[in-house]
């Protein structure tokens, strides 16, 4: 017990210091961009369902999830051995042509300088069954003050991971907002105080990125000049920080994917953590959870921050397919 106390003690001394050289992040500009997509068929709309966690209304879609295989119970220096797990999230008023869409959230690469032979399954696993789209909520790199040596590596993993129809991202604590041009300049759109939409017809997918630099960069004016979701519409908030979901309540997401918590990381044979990085209940630091009425994705994600360790808390890589609340 004495060990498990210095050694969460050390942990949050280091987590502190980290935190204390966090530079003031800037203020980045916002737009919106809109991308027509002919591959999302429309074909009609689904019914409007009374408020209530959606499937429990006696719908025979609750939330299903499945993993392919239980991760393992120590990680040191790599995630082989990572969770893919299948969640299927019954959606209120989903358009028939998203039902099943395949969204993979990855979070936490935290990546170093060298390249981590799990990449290689996983890179396997998209190539086999490319999803419809990839997102990503952040902490791409390990190191906060030089990413340098990492983006050999982040450049080929994820211009490795293709979808279907594109990927968006968001920056986390450990990049820093100089990770962003870089960034940008991959196989991916940033989506920092920006929206991104995918149409067809009058059927819209709707991603919206809060920046995830600091907590501070949390930006009520410009999410509530995003205005009130349209119908028709299903919106996915993408967030580094996951307690960030008190204060998004009005932006009436469907779904808010983040990352952050690494669900611990190092925790208690039982799974709950030593300590956490985040404000919400321990419950809640990882899985996928109706809460102010969304549903919550919190994504342990697939790397380490600080020691490279993963005790009782396996990586995870999250592929959503979205249901129709209420259908068969
Ligand atoms: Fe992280």
């Amino acid at each position: 017990m004495a060990r498990i106390l210095e050694l969460r003690r050390s942990i949050r001394i280091l987590a502190d210091y980290g935190n204390k050289l966090q530079g003031k992040s800037v203020v980045r500009r916002w737009t919106d961009i809109s991308l027509m997509n002919s591959q999302m068929n429309l074909r009609g709309w689904g019914r409007a369902l009374d408020n209530g966690p959606p499937g429990s209304e006696g719908s025979p879609r609750p939330l299903i999830i499945r993993r392919d295989r239980t991760g393992p119970r120590l990680q040191l220096l790599t995630a082989k051995g990572f969770e893919w797990v299948e969640a299927e999230i019954p959606i209120r008023e989903l358009p028939p042509e998203l039902e099943g869409f395949r969204l993979l959230h990855v979070s936490d690469l935290h990546v170093r300088k060298a390249w981590d032979p799990a990449y290689d399954e996983f890179i396997a696993r998209v190539e086999a069954n490319p999803p419809d789209f990839i997102a990503y909520t952040g902490d791409f790199v390990d190191n906060k003050h030089d990413s340098r040596r990492a983006m050999p590596v982040v450049r080929r993993l994820v211009n490795s991971l293709k979808s279907r129809l594109g990927t968006a991202a968001i920056l986390g604590n450990h990049d820093g907002d100089l990770l962003g041009p870089p960034l940008a300049s991959l196989n991916l759109t940033l989506l920092d105080h920006r929206r991104l939409a995918l149409r067809s017809g009058s059927a819209t997918l709707e991603f919206i990125g809060i920046a995830g630099v600091d907590r501070k960069d949390f930006d009520p004016g410009f999410l509530r000049s995003l205005g009130r979701k349209e119908p028709g519409t299903v919106r996915v908030v993408l967030s580094h920080f996951p307690d960030l979901v008190r204060r998004s309540r009005f932006l009436e997401a469907d779904l808010f994917l983040a990352g952050h918590t690494h669900g611990g990381q190092i925790c208690l044979p039982t799974g709950i953590p030593i300590i956490r990085h985040d404000s919400l209940p321990a419950k809640l630091i990882s899985g996928i959870h109706w809460v102010y009425d969304t549903w919550l994705v919190a994504n342990p994600g697939l790397g380490f921050s600080g020691l490279p360790i993963r005790l009782f808390c396996p990586a995870q890589v999250i592929e959503i397919r979205l249901r129709k609340a209420g259908g068969s």
